[in-house]
């Protein structure tokens, strides 16, 4: 019996690889650029099912392009790049790879937060250019991290990843959320839920964990910007949207917050350029989750949930295995 086909938009990780080509028959985008839409759309025409990456959007387009197309799998958490109910529409599942990234997107979102609120980079800089004249009493002052107040928007599975961190730091933790978490996850976390006015009001440093929704787009607006503390800072590990970034870089500009640190941005790769010349800026390329182990693990989860399709069970990660009514 002929194996089903699959496009994979990147080779993988060998791990991911090995289960992908004991079972289907492959076809690895493998050029170091991304595949081109025009590429994507031809490449996956004949396929059963689809690997792809956050830069890959599965649209009504897609789609229809891919008439024997029956998963779309994700290697990211988060699918604003999929259009869910299309997918349900043309009876395709969609998968996702949520749980594996948290602890690893997590520490690096309080990477980012170290890193802005003591101006590591900054410190890097000076010595790198030759002119630190050697220690002094006043350079480079900062304010605290510990003892401070710490607000998580989107209190979820790397929220709280982000919330078990500040426990070491002594922080005061508010959250909030659509969603209240259990009273012993609030407990045990020391977390505090706030509306989101309270939170911009009084937290010392933002991170943003909530996914790109309609809802949630453009968050991180000129009036809740205005919102926050001269002194505060934000941080932004979750999609570049959620942010205003013209709107970021007037309130740097006019010291309306003390600092952001941004993994993602509004129109990737590009970055607001108001954003790029700030020494109160850390702009690191999207690289959260990006750990050997984390990234083959999401990998192989995508991997998996095509395994299970085609075994006839019901994928693991499935976004939409309700909606066809998956057993
Ligand atoms: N930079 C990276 O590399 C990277 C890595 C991993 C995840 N992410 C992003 O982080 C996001 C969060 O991941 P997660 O696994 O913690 O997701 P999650 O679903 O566990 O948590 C998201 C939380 O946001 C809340 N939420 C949803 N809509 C909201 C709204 N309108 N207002 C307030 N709260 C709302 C949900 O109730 C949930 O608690 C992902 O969607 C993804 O976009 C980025």
């Amino acid at each position: 019996m002929s194996k089903p086909k699959v496009l994979a938009t990147r080779p993988l990780f060998p791990a991911a690889r090995a289960i992908l080509d004991e079972n289907f028959e492959m076809d690895y985008w493998t050029p170091p650029e991304r595949i081109s839409r025009a590429e994507l759309l031809q490449r996956v025409a004949d396929k059963d099912a689809l690997v792809c990456l956050l830069t890959e959007k599965v649209d009504k387009e897609l789609l229809a392009a891919a008439p024997k197309l029956r998963i779309a799998a994700t290697v990211s958490v988060g699918y604003d790049n999929i259009d869910v109910p299309a997918c349900t529409s043309h009876k395709v599942v969609a998968t996702h790879t949520p749980g594996v990234l948290d602890d690893t997107t997590a520490d690096f979102a309080w990477a980012l937060l170290m890193a802005i609120g003591r101006r590591l980079l900054e410190g890097d800089a000076w010595i790198r250019s030759g002119t630190w004249p050697g220690w002094d009493l006043d350079q480079l002052l900062a304010g605290d991290v510990w003892g401070k107040t710490l607000g998580i928007l989107g209190f979820g599975r790397i929220g709280r990843g982000v919330a078990r961190r500040a426990l070491g730091f002594n922080m005061r933790v508010l959250y909030s959320d659509a969603v209240r978490a259990p009273t012993n996850v609030e407990e045990n976390l020391h977390a505090e839920h706030v509306d989101r006015d309270k939170l911009f009001r009084e937290s010392d440093f933002i991170t943003i964990h909530v996914p790109l929704l309609p809802e949630t787009r453009h968050l991180i607006s000129k009036e809740n910007l205005e919102k926050m503390k001269r002194t505060a800072y934000l941080i932004n590990t979750s999609r570049g949207p959620v942010v205003d970034e013209a709107a970021l870089a007037e309130a740097l500009e006019n010291g309306t917050i003390a600092g952001a640190a941004l993994d993602v941005f509004e129109l990737e790769p590009k970055v607001h350029p108001g954003l790029v010349a700030r020494k109160d800026v850390i702009l690191t390329p999207h690289i959260a989750s990006a750990s050997v182990d984390t990234r083959t693990k999401m990998a192989v989860m995508a991997a998996n949930n095509l395994v299970a399709l085609f075994e006839g069970k019901r994928p693991p990660n499935a976004l939409n295995a309700d909606a066809l009514e998956l057993k």
